[in-house]
């Protein structure tokens, strides 16, 4: 094993210890602000610019107000057809785009975990996988189908629609078929390029075979008994326009009940996707009874503003995902979409989404977690800075009126950093104020796991007086957010310095009890614990990301490190979905501790843990034969 890259981040921009922000008393989006007469009135509103706005939607201008409208009006599902031409359906691709992203890698748990939340934050349709990717994907999204794709939830009893995707060919629409039928509202979606360097150079095919293909295939997955089949023109952003009317109204004609616009690789401008929407929509025979869909990547950093074109231009699909992770620079953000349109509903006409938005931070630290993939402290919404006030000028006017630096509050998007309780967590606190401390993070948890969160803050407030937010965020993520335990780690010594070579011993529990103690030396101690804790698990692991940062200042911080790790064979690569090339998996891990040796090792058996379910999940899946599947029916 070699350090390939070492990465130290800075302290004071990777956590959330820079955030502070003065708690806004009374939030823009609070559902009191979206009733429309208050919201409007010049003596109710304490936001300048919302004077700025003319009309208010029609959804909001209900008796309820628009985040009533949110949660509880969601129409009816009909695949093809949406009953309010104002209702914009959400369309969540973290597990299929964002988890195709390099080092994103998920286990078939992690995703069932995050299908979970993405229903509870209310997404009208999950793409989980892409199942002909590997077995493991189909078993995955076969999962999801089952439970999350049959299990009402919130106050509206909503069930998502479970979608898989699948190239245009026979073999997988059947997997992606098999994988999502068990869901109450199944969905296949299948693509194929449109643009001529696509067709050229990729396909090698001919605009006619191309068009044939897309109607076959389309025709194909309809003749399974899959009620709901959306297509989408890969590349369509780079494509000839009339060549894609062409595409588009043969495959209307094969029974396609959503259009998907993908600007694959995220090459046009917001005025010009807009554009291609509106022409698609005026041009397209046959597009009435369709949905349009949107599938912005953020290649020039402007998959949100093309999303928001594209859904003023008539797209009431808009394919996104948590935290915007996805290929190279990712795809539109579900938050920064979503808090884009509630924030501005008036000015895109009155459309409006049904996302529970008191899940957003939540969602956003679940798949930061379980793909690796942090979140930048300036990202939009979710961002650590992006409720933090640092200036004193921004400050001053904060403590005037919240609305001189504040669009939107913090609580609407469920982050509640202020300590309600007043509950200030030290050595004596006890398992109830820990508890409730954790229920106001967001975080609701008892038995083992409260347990196990509980000797790790004893621990940690055995030597530091007084545990803070950001401590406690750390310890939780360690502690929540890991992979099934196949090895943990029971003992570590390490020495180092300038005498002589670093040293390691490491002991290790395996999942069965079972103890195993090995000793290695190394260019540091964390490179000699590492080879120690090879020289016991006996896989081979290559390390590619290794990140220490301090989550708070002062010599007691508590230390979180992210690594990334990838293995040397088949067991641990798939199918590239745009591609079609094999791509070999990378695992992350994280662990966090007050030394920094043992969290660097919590966090490489994290990795490892990761990557030695990943890899018996697919043996598993390839043993068993497809037909052998589990059916709710
Ligand atoms: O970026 C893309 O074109 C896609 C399609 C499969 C929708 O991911």
């Amino acid at each position: 094993m070699a350090f390939s890259s070492v990465v130290f981040s800075n302290p004071s921009t990777s956590s959330f210890s820079s955030a502070t922000y003065v708690r806004h008393p009374n939030p823009i989006l609070t559902r009191s602000h979206l009733l429309p007469t208050p919201w409007l009135a010049p003596s109710s509103s304490s936001h300048p610019f919302s004077f700025r706005i003319p009309t208010l939607p029609k959804p909001c201008s209900r008796a309820g107000g628009a985040l009533r409208c949110s949660l509880s009006s969601r129409p009816e599902y009909i695949p093809n057809r949406i009953s309010d031409p104002n209702y914009v359906r959400i369309f969540d691709t973290t597990l299929r785009d964002g988890e195709q992203s390099p080092g994103a890698t998920m286990t078939s748990n992690e995703k069932l975990v995050v299908a979970r939340h993405l229903s509870r934050l209310g997404v009208d349709i999950i793409e989980a996988g892409f199942p002909a990717s590997s077995p493991d994907d189909l078993d995955a999204v076969r999962s999801i189908a089952i439970e999350v794709g049959n299990q009402p939830v919130g106050e509206d009893g909503h069930v998502p629609v479970i979608c898989g995707l699948a190239r245009c060919n026979k073999k997988d629409i059947d997997a992606a078929w098999e994988a999502v039928r068990h869901a109450k509202k199944p969905r296949v979606h299948t693509f194929i390029a449109t643009s001529e360097i696509h067709m050229e150079h990729k396909l090698r095919k001919t605009r006619e075979e191309v068009v044939s293909i897309a109607r076959d295939m389309v025709a194909y997955a309809r003749s399974l008994g899959c009620p709901d089949v959306e297509f989408s023109p890969e590349d369509a952003g780079r494509s000839d326009r009339e060549f894609l009317y062409h595409v588009l109204a043969e495959v209307i004609k094969a029974g396609a009940t959503t259009l998907n616009i993908p600007d694959t690789v995220g090459y046009t401008l917001p005025s010009e996707f807009g554009q291609l929407i509106a022409d698609i929509k005026a041009n397209t025979p046959g597009i009435e009874n369709v949905i349009i869909s949107t599938h912005c990547q953020n290649d020039l950093g402007l998959a949100t503003a093309n999303t928001l074109a594209g859904a003023c231009a008539g797209a009431r699909q808009l394919e996104v995902t948590v935290n915007g992770i996805g290929e190279r620079a990712g795809n539109a953000s579900l938050e920064e979409v979503v808090i884009a349109m509630k924030c501005r509903q008036g000015l895109m006409g009155g459309l409006y989404t049904a996302i529970n938005t008191k899940h957003i931070v939540m969602a956003s630290k679940m798949v930061a977690e379980y793909t690796g993939l942090y979140v930048q402290p300036h990202k939009a919404i979710v961002g650590a800075n992006a409720f933090a006030h640092e200036s004193g000028i921004h400050q001053d006017g904060m403590l005037k009126h919240k609305g001189t630096y504040e669009i939107i509050s913090p609580d609407d998007i469920g982050l509640s950093r202020s300590n309600d309780s007043g509950i200030v967590l030290g050595k004596l606190s006890g398992r109830h104020a820990l508890k409730s401390r954790l229920m106001e993070f967001g975080y609701d948890i008892d038995g083992k796991e409260l347990d196990d969160v509980f000797k790790r803050f004893k621990e940690i407030a055995e030597k530091k007086k007084r545990i803070s937010d950001e401590d406690l965020e750390a310890l939780i993520s360690d502690e929540i957010f890991q992979p099934p335990v196949i090895w943990s780690l029971g003992e570590l010594q390490a020495t180092c310095g300038t005498l002589g070579l670093s040293t390691a011993t490491v002991k290790l529990i395996a999942s069965d009890g079972e103890e195993k103690i090995a000793c290695s030396i190394g260019t540091g101690p964390v490179d000699a614990a590492y080879k120690a804790i090879d020289s016991i698990v006996k896989v081979p692991a290559a390390l590619r990301e290794y990140a220490l940062s301090a989550v708070t200042e002062g010599i007691d911080a508590i230390a979180t490190t992210r690594v990334v790790i990838s293995g040397n064979d088949s067991d641990t690569s798939s199918t590239h979905a745009l591609t079609g090339e094999a791509m070999r998996r990378t695992f992350s891990g994280s662990g966090a501790a007050m030394d920094i040796v043992v969290s660097s090792v919590r966090a490489y058996i994290s990795a490892l843990n990761k990557m030695l379910g990943f890899v018996s999940a697919m043996k598993a899946s390839k043993e068993a034969p497809i037909s052998s599947s589990t059916s709710v029916e």
